[in-house]
């Protein structure tokens, strides 16, 4: 059991909305009906006369104090509260706080918004068309809804590797919009003390420095007066990086009322107006020699960035790492294109349980790689063979440009092809399908990075992305630890326990680790990206190595040996040749606070700040198998085996539910969660009859395999893991159907694979989408 489960599984958890403070009140947002129109008047006059209600916030009185807009991670602005316009349904309009939430909910009733509707945008094909209304027209110089474009790789090069191809396979597909819905929705309780001039705030943030530097700015506060507090938190999946209005707004009506102000957020507000993942159009080729070998690949990627261009991405890549595609495979040359589109939708392209737009490249390339070798007659697993690098090819520098130091890809693959018994499955395929039965498999290899920085490639709003632990270890022996990165239920309390342990040899049940206050953590990026082991990981290893060195001096104090005579076996040093003279790490925390050597500073702490030299590369196997059923579409999956390199595992148990959660996620993705708009920007998907969540009864059973190559730059070799099956695993459920349905040529179906798009494929013998 994991050490936080004992408060967990008994109710005793401690989030943000369990924080009640004295005198505390409480907001409630009013959002917009419509997807795009423009604001005629806001009479908020009944809202103010009900009794108990404290406070209306409008844009315009956001809007005299500056704070109408604010800047989102990705260098765009973000409405705080609508002014002009609404730009997306469910958008923030106007805030209501009082005694209690149901008073302050009726305050937004009360509220009357007149609206003159404008026609609403809600795909990127609408967005860029001729004479599209701008929706961005805030912003100067913005003539119509292009965000952004981004190109990398060698055109030409890919040109040239084009024009000698023996086969050129084409895909095109859309990455469907989804939301990460952690079960607990984002809230805060915002503190201003209007006495010490102090802004503590609790709140639902997978990044607190990251946030207390956004307030600074922001709110124009200084920095050392703002303490954010994440308590626990329940799932963030990337939903909870972005600052949304619902924390600004509860900042400022605390400092303005000089009360504690609570803000929690409801399932609706969380599914319709926070970052969601995805929406993404990709279109793809790959040039091919007729031997199997990729010569070339060249992709566009049109993504609906939503009224706000509000990802979390790092400065230099307009689209995340969507080029670190192809990363495991052997492919010459390669050039990628991304326009980035404004939609009256809501704002993000969140990182959701991957590492910005990771799990929409992989997404592609699997499913790429699955079309090419179809176009070729070749088998998906010997086409695989033919293109992934092999292990004396590390490392490795990718097309794109990123560095992949390390791995055993053939071996991973080889496991999962044996595991589940692929030669075997093809004969028992072809058997089935002779009786009509319809038998698939899918395969999918994939390595991703993990674990951004280093700071010399990676920043967020030009903070560079590196990670920090500190350490006290107490006169007793007993220690605590503290770091940059805060946990969302991937167990950070045990596994960096267990890393202090490993280093120092103090029993995990002596160290105590605390995360997400920023008046006594360090500075830190935060969790999101897989990036807590690769980097805060580090540092924990990092800073008990400074204790250890620190200790071995006060060792060769107490044993009177010089330092050069020690030494280290797990939790005790010895004197070099006379074993049974030593002293315990306890010992030497005791004797550095009693009796430590002449001019030694006293006490036995330190901290790390560490800045990777690279990112962590882990691979990963997925091969799923499916029956689909002729006469309706319905697939039931089979069996899914899933072998994963993250390198050394600190907590195998912990490494298999990341795994397993992952999985989950990629089959609710490939089978049936997504978020959806009517012609009228209106949204589906904003509540949990209509947007799925997978429970245990449609949830397959999962084997899990494992290869170990340690990372070359860890301290401890290991590599993130969080998000691999959710990043890697949605394409081989996916892979696993179109194989099954192979003999109608069909190439493509967009996820969420539903019934009735199998069925439409199987009659038509077309594409869906
Ligand atoms: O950043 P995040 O915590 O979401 O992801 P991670 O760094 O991949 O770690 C997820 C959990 O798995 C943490 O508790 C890690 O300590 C643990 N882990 C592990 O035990 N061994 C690894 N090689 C990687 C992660």
């Amino acid at each position: 059991m994991r050490v936080e489960d004992s408060r967990f599984i008994r109710g005793r958890g401690n989030y943000t909305d369990d924080v009640k403070l004295p005198g505390m009140l409480y907001m409630e947002i009013l959002r917009s009906p419509l997807a795009h129109a423009r604001i005629i008047s806001i009479d908020t006059s009944r809202a103010w006369a009900i009794p108990g209600v404290r406070l209306v916030l409008t844009g315009e009185m956001m809007a005299q104090r500056n704070l109408a807009w604010m800047p989102t991670l990705s260098y765009d602005t973000q409405a705080v509260l609508a002014t002009d316009k609404v730009r997306f349904q469910g958008q923030e309009v106007c805030v209501v706080v009082a005694d209690d939430p149901y008073i302050a909910k009726d305050g937004c009733e009360a509220i009357d918004v007149e609206y003159e509707p404008l026609p609403p945008i809600v795909n990127p094909e609408q967005s860029a068309a001729p004479g599209a209304p701008v929706i961005r027209d805030d912003k100067q110089g913005q003539v119509d809804n292009t965000c952004y474009r981004w190109e990398v790789g060698d055109r030409e090069a890919t040109e040239r590797a084009f024009a000698e191809a023996d086969v050129v396979s084409k895909l095109k597909l859309h990455y469907p919009r989804s939301h990460p819905s952690p079960i607990e929705c984002c809230g805060s309780v915002a503190d201003f003390d209007p006495a010490t001039k102090k802004l503590t705030v609790y709140m639902t943030s997978q990044a607190p420095h990251i946030v207390r530097s956004a307030v600074a700015l922001i709110a124009e506060l200084p920095e050392h007066m703002i303490r954010i507090v994440s308590p626990d938190v329940g799932g963030g999946f990337g939903n909870k990086v972005p600052v949304y209005p619902g924390y600004v707004h509860s900042i400022l009506a605390s400092i303005l009322l000089g009360k504690p102000v609570k803000w929690t957020e409801d399932k609706t507000g969380n599914l319709i107006s926070t970052g969601f993942g995805r929406d993404m159009y990709l279109d793809g080729e790959m040039a091919l020699r007729s031997d199997g070998k990729i010569l070339a690949v060249r992709m566009h990627a049109d993504t609906d960035q939503g009224a706000f261009f509000a990802d979390a991405q790092p400065s230099k890549f307009k689209i995340g790492l969507m080029h670190s595609t192809f990363a495991c495979y052997n492919i010459g040359t390669g050039y990628i294109t991304a326009q980035g589109h404004y939609t009256n939708k809501a704002p993000g392209g969140v990182a959701y349980r991957c590492s910005f737009r990771v799990t929409e490249a992989m997404f592609f390339q699997e499913r790429m790689v699955q079309a090419a070798a179809d176009d070729l007659g070749i088998d998906q697993a010997e086409f695989r063979r033919v293109n992934l690098l092999p292990d004396d090819a590390f490392p490795a520098r990718t097309p794109f440009g990123f560095l992949v130091d390390s791995g055993q890809y053939d071996k991973c693959l080889q496991i999962g092809l044996d595991a589940i018994g692929y030669e075997e499955f093809r004969r028992e395929q072809a058997a089935a399908r002779a009786k009509g039965r319809l038998l698939g498999i899918g395969i999918s290899t994939m390595t991703e990075p993990l674990g951004a920085g280093n700071s010399r490639e990676y920043d967020i709003l030009g903070i560079k992305m590196f990670d920090s632990a500190e350490l006290r270890v107490h006169l007793t022996g007993k220690a605590i630890l503290r770091t940059g990165a805060k946990t969302q239920g991937q167990g950070h309390e045990t596994t960096w326990a267990q890393i202090v342990s490993h280093e120092l040899g103090i029993p995990a049940a002596d160290v105590v680790v605390e995360e997400g206050d920023t008046d006594t953590a360090p500075y830190g990026m935060g969790t999101y990206a897989s990036r807590s082991t690769p980097v805060a990981g580090a540092a924990v290893s990092m800073v008990s190595r400074k204790i250890r060195a620190k200790a071995r001096k006060i060792a060769a104090h107490l044993l009177e040996v010089s330092e050069e005579d020690i030494e280290w076996e797990l939790g005790r040093f010895f004197v070099r040749g006379a074993p049974e003279r030593g002293a315990t790490i306890q010992e030497c925390a005791m004797a550095a606070y009693s009796n430590m050597p002449d001019g030694m500073e006293p006490g036995l702490e330190g901290n790390a700040y560490y800045d990777p030299p690279n990112l962590t590369w882990p691979f990963a196997c997925y091969i799923v198998t499916v029956e689909v059923d002729p006469e309706t579409g319905v697939w039931d999956v089979l069996r899914v085996v899933a072998v994963d390199d993250c390198g050394v595992r600190i907590n195998p148990m912990i490494v298999e539910g990341q795994i397993m959660g992952g999985l989950t996620e990629a089959y609710a993705m490939s089978n049936m969660q997504f978020q959806t708009y009517d012609a009228e920007g209106n949204i589906v998907g904003s509540n949990y009859m209509d947007y799925l969540i997978p429970t245990a009864w449609e949830t397959p059973g999962f084997e899990l395999h494992e290869v170990v190559t340690p990372c070359p730059h860890h301290p401890i070799g290991a590599k993130g893991v969080g998000e691999c099956a959710a990043v890697g695993g949605p394409a081989a459920f996916v892979n696993a159907v179109l194989d099954a349905i192979a003999h109608t040529g069909v190439r493509n179906i967009d996820m969420p694979v539903l019934p009735d798009r199998v069925w439409t494929a199987l009659q038509t013998h077309q594409d869906v989408s």
